[in-house]
């Protein structure tokens, strides 16, 4: 079974759905979301018209820095609009923005969006994202043309939050742009905690999807980008509707549910990271059956991680999401490659299959 390495694939994104979002959007109110679009001028918020959400300039949430305009020749098709303008911050070690009216005690999810395209002619800079006196991500940037998304699921200590960009020598720090959006649930990521918060690593929609998905399929606006499905795997689908049990903590949209990927010609599916050592990550799998299965019928599989077995005989129900998490610590200094196996157990019928996955770092 062929490893496969995680790749997002932003070029993929289709703008053919952008009219069905537009007419579903009307009916959201988006509460709880704080969006702002860093480095425009003015004072006029706008709908953004791929996921309805209305995004502010950010003068009212920052005093520091210059406002720029990217140079529009890196923008692909699916780069959102937040991309166009970003707020740059030559001078002072550490520039934060401050959005107050927090709810403490509450869960949020917090986004950054990075998108350099070139606005001052230098191609590479690495700086620090912090979260008011805790880190929280090294933002890395390489690539003028690929939107990079920094994002933390976090409770609120305050009542406000502090996000600032540390200057590490290593360039100036920028943001394109900045989005808040409150957890009201508390049954949500039970693992962020007072003391925990969750780094987003990656979040994949696998199967056949046509453009990353966010809200307002997905209640708390999170990405689940689309990923490329290679060879040794197939995509499958369903055409039912997969539901969502009372209290299922994860609300995992429909969309991302319904497109699933199994093995091409196999009874295992794998798939590897490559990760920071002496890290602790959390990985969430979603699945849901789409056969009706006979009596006689079955599809069941462990979960292998390094050959070491972590969920026994998963067994996903009929279109009703099923979720397992487990976690994955590798001792400071060892090579950190984390190769997982979905493998069928020996009286299942059928194959393997993943809908979704995410991984986040403690
Ligand atoms: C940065 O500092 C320099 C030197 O003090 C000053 O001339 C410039 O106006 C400052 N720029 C910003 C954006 O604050
Ligand atoms: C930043 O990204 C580049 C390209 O992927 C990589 O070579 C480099 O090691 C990264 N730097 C850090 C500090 O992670
Ligand atoms: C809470 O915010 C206030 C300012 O709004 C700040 O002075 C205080 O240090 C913050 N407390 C924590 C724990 O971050
Ligand atoms: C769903 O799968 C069927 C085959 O099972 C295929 O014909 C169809 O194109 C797929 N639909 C989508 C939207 O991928
Ligand atoms: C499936 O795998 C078997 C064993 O590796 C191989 O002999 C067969 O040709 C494969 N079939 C297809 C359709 O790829």
């Amino acid at each position: 079974m062929a490893g496969y390495s995680y790749k997002p694939v932003h070029n993929m994104r289709s703008l053919i759905f952008l009219g069905f979002l537009a007419v579903a959007l009307q009916v959201n109110a988006q509460q709880g979301f704080v969006s702002i679009d860093c480095g425009m001028d003015g004072s006029t918020s706008y709908i953004d018209t791929v996921t309805g959400i209305t995004y502010e300039p950010d003068a009212k949430y920052i005093n520091s820095g210059v406002n720029y305009k990217i140079d529009k020749t890196y923008l692909q098709a699916a780069t959102p609009v937040q991309a166009e303008t970003l707020r740059s911050f030559p001078n002072g070690s550490r520039n934060c923005y401050t959005i107050n009216g927090i709810i403490q005690g509450d869960k949020y999810l917090i986004r950054g969006l990075f998108f350099h395209g070139n606005y001052d002619g230098l191609t590479s800079v690495l700086f620090e994202l912090h979260l008011g006196m805790n880190f929280w991500q090294v933002v890395n940037i390489t690539e003028p043309s690929y939107p990079l998304w920094a994002e933390i699921i976090t409770v609120a200590q305050n009542n406000s939050f502090s996000v600032c960009l540390v200057n590490i020598n290593s360039g100036t720090p920028f943001i394109s742009a900045l989005e808040l959006r409150h957890i009201s649930s508390t049954d949500v990521y039970k693992d962020v905690s007072q003391t925990n918060s969750l780094v987003l690593y990656f979040r994949v929609n696998t199967g056949d999807a046509a453009r990353d998905i966010r809200y307002p399929d997905d209640a708390y606006d999170r990405i689940w980008q689309v990923y490329l499905t290679p060879t040794v795997w197939s995509d499958i689908n369903s055409s039912q509707p997969i539901q969502t049990s009372p209290g299922d903590a994860f609300q995992v949209p429909a969309a991302v549910m319904a497109t699933a990927v199994t093995p091409a010609n196999d009874t295992s599916l794998g798939f590897y990271f490559e990760a920071d050592t002496g890290v602790v990550y959390y990985v969430y799998m979603h699945f849901a059956e789409f056969n009706a299965l006979s009596q006689t019928e079955n599809r069941i599989f462990d979960v292998f991680v390094n050959d070491e077995l972590k969920v026994s005989s998963v067994k996903p129900e009929y279109l009703l999401s099923t979720h397992i998490s487990l976690s994955v610590r590798s001792a400071l200094g060892t090579e950190a490659t984390y190769n997982f196996a979905l493998n069928s157990a020996s009286a299942s019928s059928f194959p393997p299959i993943l809908n979704a996955i995410e991984i986040y770092s403690v």
